[in-house]
């Protein structure tokens, strides 16, 4: 059975963009797959302690996204969900892997650009170093499928192109080490196959629905109660035009398209199907449809997230006894690493 990995990070306000771009996807991944989801909240600190919110907000969001994984229906008995800090080995293969990505690679990275902004000079050396990590916790567990969002189709690449560097710079030593095919890392896929791959701000129709957004209202966060959902969505920015009623007549229109995508994924049908229910008809008709769907999909996962919340002891045993499990495949892999590129052990 194929491996699937994937994260999220524990930087607050987990939204619908998150549950609609991965999170879903998780959920579906563990009929045909051995799937590990992690809660990075290595990544989660590259940007300035005001932005992650210090020790006590880390741990907070550290169990609240566990809480969403367990809420949303993983299963995290059949499969795994740990943190990342508990395993050394993702910082180990990220050194590893420093010194075989290029400066290159990684001066191309937009993802930094965006969240360096102007003063890329006071960024942090974590921050420009994110996508190597990300590299390094996947193929970590030798993972060869990565449902994720969009945004993060980039990284993946990275991460493919770093195994196929290791692989050829020791090619050698990895077929002495037993591996006949000279291939110790799989190339990861990405699947970017959620029933919304990006969703936008409610705000503003061509960025994305972000947890960094400054207002609130911009998204539609797992944890909003049904009255938050209603008066965000009914706020949410439309044009004056009535819905079309096929699908090329959202194509000019990013807040209509972006809301309209909402719905299908939510209701599990296509943005046909949506127009013709609602085409030519008002916004306002549609946002009370919208509001219903949004509240029966993510009403039982936030009620489901708080029970969890309110019991961390349980949450912390269920993230040590994915580490334990996660350990185990982990440092197979870094024995194997280690040998390949000629670092000293005890045996
Ligand atoms: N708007 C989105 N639409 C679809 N998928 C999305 N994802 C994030 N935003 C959207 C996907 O959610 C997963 C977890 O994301 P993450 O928290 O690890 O990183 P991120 O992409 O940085 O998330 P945010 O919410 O957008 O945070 P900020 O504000 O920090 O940029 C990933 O699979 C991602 O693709």
């Amino acid at each position: 059975v194929e491996r699937v990995f994937s994260g999220v990070q524990p930087t607050g306000n987990l939204h619908l963009g998150n549950y609609l771009g991965a999170i879903v996807n998780f959920v579906k991944m563990q009929q045909t797959h051995n799937c590990i989801y992690c809660v990075v909240d290595m990544h989660a600190i590259t940007q300035g302690v005001e932005v992650w919110g210090g020790p006590a907000e880390l741990a907070r969001n550290t169990r609240e996204v566990t809480a969403a994984f367990i809420a949303s229906g993983i299963d995290a008995r059949k499969h795994i969900v740990f943190n990342q800090s508990q395993i050394a080995g993702h910082a180990e293969l990220t050194w590893i892997f420093n010194c075989v990505a290029r400066i290159g690679w990684l001066n191309r990275m937009t993802q930094f650009k965006e969240k360096a902004g102007k003063d890329r000079e006071n960024a942090s050396i974590g921050l420009y170093d994110y996508p190597v990590l990300m590299a390094a916790d996947i193929l970590l567990y030798r993972a060869t499928h990565v449902p994720v969002g969009e945004d993060q189709k980039q990284h993946l690449e990275l991460s493919r192109d770093i195994a196929q560097k290791f692989n050829n710079d020791f090619a050698d030593s990895i077929r002495g080490h037993g591996f006949a095919d000279g291939l110790l890392f799989p190339q990861p896929e990405p699947l970017i196959t959620g029933p919304a791959t990006r969703v936008m701000s409610l705000r503003d129709g061509t960025k994305k629905m972000s947890k960094s957004d400054a207002s609130d209202n911009s998204r539609i966060n797992l944890t909003d109660d049904a009255d938050t959902i209603a008066q965000k969505i009914r706020k949410a920015k439309t044009d004056p035009e009535p819905l079309p009623s096929e699908e090329k007549g959202l194509e000019p229109r990013p807040e209509a398209d972006n809301l309209v995508g909402i719905y299908a994924a939510l209701a599990g049908v296509s943005k046909q199907d949506v127009l013709t229910q609602f085409g030519g008809g008002q916004f306002s008709s549609f946002k009370n449809a919208l509001v219903e769907v949004c509240v029966a999909k993510l009403a039982p996962i936030a009620s489901e997230m708080k029970k969890l919340v309110a019991d961390p002891g349980h949450v912390d045993a269920v993230l040590a006894d994915g580490a334990n499990r996660a350990r185990g495949i982990a440092d197979e892999t870094m024995r194997i690493t280690k040998d390949i590129v000629g670092f000293i052990r005890p045996r």
